[in-house]
């Protein structure tokens, strides 16, 4: 992408989520930025298409037992993460509060056996808790302003069974209030 569409689609992102801000709605323009972007997925600036590299060498270097065991993506975008555990053998559940996000995974991949369902992280389903042995959130939390982010933390915290692992990327915080 040229450097002047990066700026432009930063300035949109940004302009989105003031918006939502104002009208204390702040995951409100998700679905509009996955709506207006009519599958073209130069319109969503964090797609790239692939699973994210922490997530790679997480699991490359931990090999972690995945059959038959539970995960969960938070936020999962456009399914690229959920993908990566569904081939390893977990049996995954990936959800995001966007429902043009949700159909866009399922198109993406027609044969998949990830469970894709249009859930708020802050509107968890109560027979999620403590249902995941492994839970991926990337990007999401510090995505979302200040004042909702205990909340979010602890719906997090909600779904992760005993002895189970949670993997989060923080790498890129943005700190909205
Ligand atoms: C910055 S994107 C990151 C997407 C994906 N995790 C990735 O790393 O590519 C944040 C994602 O969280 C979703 N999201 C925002 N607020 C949410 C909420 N309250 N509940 C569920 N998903 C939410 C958005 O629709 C979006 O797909």
């Amino acid at each position: 992408m040229f450097e002047q569409q990066r700026e432009d689609l930063q300035l949109h992102v940004k302009q989105l989520a003031t918006e939502a801000l104002q009208k204390s709605d702040p995951s409100a323009w998700f679905e509009v930025l996955y709506s207006k972007a009519k599958e073209d997925t130069a319109q969503i600036p964090w797609a790239k298409l692939t699973s994210h590299p922490y997530l790679q060498d997480w699991l490359t270097n931990h090999e972690p037992f995945a059959s038959g065991q539970q995960a969960l993506v938070i936020g999962c975008g456009l399914g690229d993460d959920a993908q990566a555990l569904t081939s390893l053998g977990f049996e995954v559940t990936a959800f995001d509060i966007s429902p043009t996000a949700i159909t866009w995974c399922q198109e993406r991949f027609p044969d998949s056996t990830v469970n894709y369902v249009v859930t708020d992280l802050l509107a968890i389903p109560p027979q999620w808790h403590q249902a995941f042995n492994f839970v991926f959130e990337c990007r999401n939390i510090q995505s979302l302003p200040l004042n909702v982010r205990s909340c979010v933390i602890s719906s997090v915290a909600f779904v992760v069974a005993p002895g189970g692992t949670m993997l989060a990327d923080y790498s890129c915080s943005r700190h909205r209030s």
